[in-house]
């Protein structure tokens, strides 16, 4: 009977591209396919379901996904019963068209998860292998996700999903869909669920988080974002909050009083600034200019001094020149960022961009300033890491260093990340760590006392 049984049992692999929504959004369909009977697997090669959570934001995202589509179809060959499915950004953008890779046996968009049960079924019974219809009102939020690294120190929370900014280069919108907010109550009770389990940590994310709106019927009273954060905040002293992403344009004297407000709000902003000069601005429509978005680092760092300051950067945009990417490099220096995500432009099909602009920068020009930034914020890291000498933080445990066992790793308030001997601590505790050395991307000390 347990051979049976065990045979019984489907098995399904799921690979994650893309950015932390992703990565939520798999722990989702996870916990749908759970409830079907369905079990993770580690390998592909275990699998009855390959599925593929992608992303399209640049061109290389989508291509190193039609590579594994390459493999998967190998496997196909030697075991015919196996099902790939491809689920997420490019599943929206490509639609049928994804349908006809030799690999590929259905398709479901951001939108459709609920779905997949039934995708799958029609395989074998009938029906339309695809769903990438975009909703305005699916949030998930009574899908509890099933936590990938359940017993972790730190897990997302989604608390809203799509965009309602067209930054002209941006496939986000066209992918995700029109913008809508998550049940504050539901968000809180998750990330209380998340503590109860163990969780030291909640990341809640949001394309943009400072339009979170959401409306109490019963009562009739507004939850914007700076609210929500108190509220999780409220969960328990020692659950750490952090978010992710602000938008210049909107992030408001109330949220960066809020963080201050509360000890555990990790003291980090991460501000995509994406230009530093304003034609090129204007032309991605970021509805901010550089002074503006210096008006916001400046009152950040007055409320509070010493926050973390992050951001993403996208050089060799549409008639970028020189003096513009200048621009960018002085506005580097003059934030002087802790840490930086730092892209070329790539062209997305039917964006603003797309359609109006002329990608003029040559490629290997686009490389070059890459280089150039890359280098720049390898510098400022450095330097924003070595201030760190001498001091002590608070660290959250994660669990072993990369390096070495008797090593821990952690991230201070501020998002630095940290290693340090172990002495017996485990993820999960805070500890107070001296920085003694660093890197650029880390810092290196040692425990004073176990909290
Ligand atoms: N090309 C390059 N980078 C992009 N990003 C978004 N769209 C593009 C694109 N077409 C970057 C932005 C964004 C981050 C998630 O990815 O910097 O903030
Ligand atoms: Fe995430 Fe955007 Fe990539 Fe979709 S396209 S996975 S929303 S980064």
């Amino acid at each position: 009977m347990e051979i049976v049984r065990r045979e019984m049992e489907k098995k399904v692999y799921l690979e994650t591209y893309g950015c932390q929504m992703n990565v939520y959004d798999s722990e989702l369909v996870l916990s749908i396919l759970g409830k079907e009977g369905y079990s993770q697997v580690g390998k592909a090669e275990d699998a009855d379901l390959i599925l593929v959570n992608t992303c399209s934001i640049r061109a290389n995202a989508e291509q190193r996904v039609m590579g594994r589509l390459g493999y998967f179809k190998s496997l196909k060959k030697k075991d015919g019963h196996i099902v790939v499915g491809v689920l997420g950004c490019m599943a929206e953008r490509l639609k049928e068209k994804l349908l006809e890779h030799p690999a590929v046996d259905l398709v479901a968009g951001p939108d459709s998860y609920r779905d997949l049960p039934k995708l799958i079924s029609a395989l074998s019974e009938g029906g339309s292998r695809i769903n990438t219809i975009l909703s305005h009102t699916e949030t998930y939020a009574d899908i509890s996700p099933a936590r990938m690294n359940d017993g972790g120190v730190s897990g997302f929370i989604s608390i809203m999903r799509g965009c309602n900014n067209i930054c002209s280069y941006c496939i986000v919108p066209y992918v995700r869909g029109s913008e809508r907010s998550s049940d504050a109550g539901s968000v809180v009770r998750e990330a209380r669920r998340m503590f109860e389990k163990g969780y030291r940590e909640v990341n809640l994310l949001g394309q943009n988080v400072d339009s979170y709106i959401w409306e109490d019927n019963a009562t009739g009273s507004k939850v914007d974002f700076a609210d929500l954060l108190e509220m999780v905040a409220g969960v328990d002293p020692k659950l750490r909050v952090r978010f992710s992403t602000s938008h210049p344009k909107d992030i408001s004297d109330k949220l960066i009083y809020a963080m201050a407000a509360h000890p555990n709000i990790c003291k980090h902003i991460h501000l995509p600034v994406q230009s530093g000069s304003d034609a090129v601005l204007e032309r991605m429509n970021r509805h901010y200019t550089r002074e503006k978005y210096l008006e916001r680092i400046a009152k950040i760092r007055e409320v509070m001094p010493g926050c973390g300051i992050t951001t993403d950067v996208i050089v060799g945009f549409c008639g970028e020149t020189e003096e513009d990417f200048q621009e960018t490099l002085s506005l580097f220096r003059e934030v002087g960022y802790d840490w930086a995500f730092m892209f070329a432009y790539s062209q997305r099909p039917n964006t603003k961009a797309a359609r109006h602009f002329k990608d003029d920068v040559p490629p290997e020009e686009k490389e070059r300033r890459l280089q150039a930034i890359i280098d720049l914020q390898s510098e400022l890291s450095l330097e924003s890491n070595r201030k760190c000498i001498g001091k002590t933080f608070e660290v959250l445990v994660e669990g072993p260093s990369k390096r070495s066992k008797a090593e821990l790793t952690g991230r201070t308030s501020q998002n630095r990340v940290c290693v340090f001997p172990a002495e017996g601590r485990k993820a999960g505790d805070y500890v107070d760590v001296m920085v003694e050395t660093c890197t650029p991307a880390t810092l290196i000390g040692k425990i004073l006392n176990l909290k």
